[in-house]
């Protein structure tokens, strides 16, 4: 396979470019630096001189917050830049892999959300990010996953190994449920996605939901220390509260992925328990 991924340099394009290369794939990995994926012209060029069978969207503009703010680079960066790629992928017969988020939900839902459920995101991010599915087309596959950690990143595993040598009590929120989500789990199935020409939406996600506040002790517990030093709040307890809402129930149940009898992603505490390693292993 002949991969080109975008947004290389973040903690999922990272993980994607490595299992492609550990495969043996014919993989060329592009970070924002090498690769504006909201600079048209450039989108084209790349694409038509490598013409990959593949190209793996992990580039997005991902800071939730700052993208209240400004609403119109949040679109192109997470919607029109999807545009192009559409654009570029049709015109060398690449297969698009593109990745989505459970933003684009509004939470109210009791029961994890199915790829049939409406959207209705409350955020701009959100609202950007399922603009970008619908400027996939219905070639490309669509992968809405949830709660990312990765080895190369900023998330919730790497921010609590830090504040546990900072602070004897934590403090999380309860009251929002989702599932945590691996990128060295997830990083095998969008190759497979690619690899198959699958389309349409997908959601994808480790197995087993939690609370933030259930999680933090997970990793609190994995990094070997008490996880009664970390508290539950509600989310009306934040202070400051966040910018841009998050969805409360944020459960995605990746219903296509098993009806098309595809191995489910493992419970998060293994690729947790494995990532916590590596990361204390790094320090
Ligand atoms: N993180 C999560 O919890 C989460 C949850 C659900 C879905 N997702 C989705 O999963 C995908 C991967 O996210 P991630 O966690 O790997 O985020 P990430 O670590 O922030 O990686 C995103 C990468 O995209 C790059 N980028 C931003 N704007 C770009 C542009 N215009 N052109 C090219 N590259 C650009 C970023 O570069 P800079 O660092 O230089 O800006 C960064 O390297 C995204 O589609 C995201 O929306 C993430």
């Amino acid at each position: 396979m002949k991969i080109l991924v975008t947004g290389a340099g973040g903690q999922l394009g990272h993980d994607v470019v490595s299992h492609c290369q550990l495969l043996g794939d014919d993989v060329t990995g592009v970070s924002r630096a090498e690769l504006d994926v909201t600079q048209r012209d450039h989108v084209h060029a790349v694409i038509s001189s490598l013409r990959p069978d593949a190209v793996i969207n992990c580039a997005a503009w991902t800071a939730v917050d700052a993208c209240e703010s400004n609403r119109e680079y949040a679109f192109t960066a997470n919607a029109l830049s999807v545009r192009w790629l559409r654009e570029a992928t049709a015109r060398s017969a690449s297969h698009l892999v593109t990745i989505s988020t459970d933003y684009v939900f509004d939470g109210t839902k009791i029961e994890p959300y199915d790829e049939w459920d409406t959207p209705n995101p409350q955020s701009i991010y959100g609202a950007s990010k399922l603009a970008g599915e619908r400027e996939a087309g219905p070639d490309a596959a669509i992968v809405r996953t949830s709660w990312v950690c990765g080895e190369h990143g900023s998330n919730m595993v790497a921010t609590v190994l830090k504040l546990i040598n900072e602070h004897d009590q934590l403090s999380f929120v309860d009251d929002q449920r989702g599932c945590p989500t691996f990128t060295a789990d997830l990083a095998p199935a969008l190759r497979q996605l690619a690899v198959e020409r699958r389309a349409g939406i997908h959601h994808l996600t480790n197995s087993r939901p939690v609370s933030w506040f259930e999680f933090v002790q997970e990793i609190v517990s994995a990094a070997g220390r008490d996880p009664s030093m970390v508290l539950p709040i509600p989310t009306s307890d934040l202070d400051p509260p966040r910018p841009a809402p998050r969805p409360m129930n944020s459960v995605l149940d990746n219903a296509v992925w098993r009806v098309a009898g595809l191995e489910p992603l493992r419970d998060h505490l293994e690729p947790l328990r494995e990532l916590v390693a590596s990361l204390h292993g790094n320090n």
